[in-house]
C-alpha cells in the first residue's frame, strides 16, 4: 500500500446532514438494484452502483420487453416469414419511438447505431467536404469526451477549441472562431461526462447557425437524465447510447437532417445498404439503410424504445428533482471532507446533470476507487474519463474520481459513498492495496467470484487477477 500523505487541502464547508436523503427511494426500479457484492472482511452489502455515467442498469421494464420480444426475434429486413416481418415490424416501430423521443422532425432520420461513439463516427463520414474538396471544417471544444473529438480529428477539418473558465467566456470564443471561418459543423457536448456541467444549447445554436454552422450534440449524458427536442432546440443531430439509457442491449442512436445521411458515405459496406450491386459498381440506399449495412440489432432497437418510453412516461419534474437531490448531496457531503476538492469546468455553469468528479488531495484516485469497492461495496469510475485534454487543462493529468447516478439510484447510496470517502480520509484502508499491471489491487484479494457468473472455474478468488484483468484502468482510460 502506498503511504497515506497528508491531507492539505482543509475545507471549511460544514457537513450536511445526510439523515434525510438516506431514505430516498429510486425513482424507477433496475434490475440489479439489490445484487450483493463481497467486500475484504467477508461481508457481503448491496452494490452501490454510483457509475451510472459509464453504463446505467437496465430499467426492469427494458429487462421485461427483451423478455417478451424473444420469441419473436428473426431476422429483420430478410425474411419473408411470418417472425421476419414482426421483427421488422419491431425495428421499425421501436425506430420511430426513439426519434420520437429526441423531438425528431418530420424530415429527420433516426439511424440505429451501437453507441454514441458509433453515431459520432457515422456523422464524421457525412460532413459536406469544403468546395475544394478539403475536409468540412468542425469545431469542437477540448471538453469533449473523446468520442466527441477523435472522430472529427481523424476526418481532418477539426478545430480543437480551448474551453474558457466560464461559460460566458467560452461561448464568446466560440463565436469568434465561428466568425474566422465558414465551419459546416459545430460539435458539442449535451452535459459533460465529467462534471454533468453544460453549455446552453440555445446559445451555442443561436452562435452555430448565425454562422451558418450545424450542430451535432453528444447527448451521452444528457438524454438520459433531461427532456430533449431537437425541434424544440434547434439541434441538428443528436447522438446518444442505450447502454447508458437504462437499455445496455447494445444499440444507440444518430438521429437528425436527412440531406447529409443521405449522401454520405455508408458506414458500414455491406448488406442493407444496398439497392443494387454489380461487380462494377454500387448503388447505395438513402439513409436510414445506407448506414445499417448488417442484420439489424432489433432486440437492442425494442430495449432502448422501451426506456424511451419508460422515461418518457415520467413527470420532467420528478426525473429532475430526484437528480438535482443526489447531485446536491454529493457534492455538498464530499466538499465537506477534507482534503476532497470537486472539480467544475466553468464557474458559471447550471443545473448540471448528475455526474461528479472529485480528487482526494494527495491520494491516487485509482487506491481511492479500489478501496471504495474492496471495502464498501461501491463502485465508481477513476482515472481521466476519456476526456485526456479536459483533465489535462484543469490539472488532474493523475486523474479523479467520479461518482454518477440515474434513476436507479437512492439516496442511501449517496450517503455510503460520502460517508466511505470520509472513512477513507479519517481511518484509511484497512487492508493493503498493491499496483498490478498499472491498476490498483487489494493484495491476496479474499473476495470470491460471483455465484452462477461462469466465472467460477476459471479464477478461485479475485486474488486470482480476475478484478484486476478487468479493471478499467491504466493510461489511457
Ligand atoms: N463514456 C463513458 C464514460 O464517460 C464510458 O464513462
Amino acid at each position: 500500500m502506498t503511504a497515506l500523505a497528508d491531507v492539505s487541502c482543509p475545507t471549511d464547508a460544514p457537513a450536511p446532514d445526510l439523515t434525510a436523503l438516506a431514505g430516498a427511494p429510486a425513482l424507477l426500479p433496475v434490475v440489479g438494484g439489490d445484487t450483493l457484492v463481497p467486500l475484504v472482511d467477508g461481508r457481503s452489502v448491496p452494490y452501490a452502483n454510483l457509475d451510472v455515467a459509464a453504463s446505467a442498469p437496465a430499467l426492469r421494464s427494458v429487462a421485461d420487453r427483451v423478455t417478451e420480444v424473444l420469441p419473436l426475434y428473426a431476422s429483420v429486413h430478410r425474411g419473408a416469414g411470418y417472425l421476419s416481418q414482426v421483427s421488422t415490424a419491431l425495428y421499425e416501430a421501436s425506430r420511430r419511438t426513439i426519434g420520437a423521443f429526441v423531438g425528431a422532425r418530420e424530415d429527420d432520420v433516426t439511424v440505429v447505431t451501437r453507441n454514441t461513439t458509433d453515431s459520432l463516427n457515422l456523422l464524421a463520414g457525412c460532413v459536406p467536404a469544403n468546395p475544394d474538396g478539403t475536409p468540412g471544417r468542425v469545431l469542437v471544444l477540448d471538453v469533449e469526451h473523446h468520442a466527441n473529438l477523435l472522430p472529427w480529428q481523424r476526418a481532418g477539418g477539426a478545430t480543437v477549441l480551448a474551453g474558457g473558465a466560464s461559460v460566458a467566456e467560452t461561448l464568446s470564443g466560440l463565436r469568434t472562431e465561428l466568425a474566422r471561418f465558414p465551419y459546416a459543423l459545430v460539435a458539442v457536448t449535451g452535459a459533460s461526462n465529467v462534471t454533468g456541467e453544460s453549455l446552453p444549447v440555445a446559445e451555442v445554436v443561436r452562435a452555430a447557425h448565425d454562422a451558418g454552422a450545424r450542430v451535432v450534440l453528444d447527448g451521452a449524458q444528457l438524454v438520459p437524465h433531461r427532456g430533449f427536442s431537437l425541434a424544440a432546440s434547434g439541434v441538428d443531430y443528436v447522438a446518444f447510447s442505450g447502454h447508458k439509457t437504462y437499455a445496455p442491449f447494445g444499440a444507440g442512436a444518430l438521429v437528425g437532417r436527412r440531406d447529409w445521411l443521405d449522401a454520405g458515405t455508408p458506414y458500414l459496406a455491406g448488406g442493407g445498404a444496398v439497392r443494387q450491386v454489380a461487380v462494377t459498381g454500387t448503388q447505395w440506399q438513402t439513409a436510414p439503410a445506407r448506414h445499417e449495412a448488417g442484420s439489424p440489432n432489433v432486440v437492442g432497437a425494442a430495449a432502448l424504445a422501451a426506456a424511451c418510453d419508460a422515461l418518457a412516461a415520467l413527470d420532467p419534474a420528478d426525473l429532475h428533482a430526484h437528480e438535482a437531490t443526489l447531485r446536491a448531496a454529493l457534492v455538498a457531503g464530499l466538499e465537506a471532507v477534507p482534503g476532497v476538492r470537486v472539480v467544475r469546468v466553468w464557474d458559471d455553469a447550471v443545473d448540471p446533470v448528475g455526474v461528479v468528479t472529485f480528487a482526494v488531495e494527495g491520494h491516487d484516485p485509482g487506491l481511492v476507487a479500489a478501496y471504495l469497492s474492496a471495502e464498501h461495496g461501491i463502485g465508481v469510475r477513476d482515472g481521466r474519463f476519456c476526456a485526456h485534454p479536459l483533465l489535462a487543462r484543469l490539472g488532474y493529468d493523475a486523474g479523479a474520481i467520479r461518482a454518477s447516478v440515474g434513476v436507479g439510484t437512492t439516496g442511501a447510496d449517496v450517503v455510503r459513498l460520502v460517508e466511505a470517502v470520509r472513512a477513507y480520509v479519517e481511518q484509511g484502508p484497512t487492508t493493503r492495496y498493491e499496483v498490478v499491471d498499472g491498476c490498483w489491487a487489494v493484495v491476496d484479494d479474499p473476495r470470491p467470484v460471483p455465484a452462477g457468473s461462469g466465472l467460477e472455474g476459471l479464477f478461485a478468488t479475485a486474488a486470482a487477477g480476475f478484478l484486476a484483468d478487468a479493471a478499467g484502468c491504466g493510461p489511457g482510460v
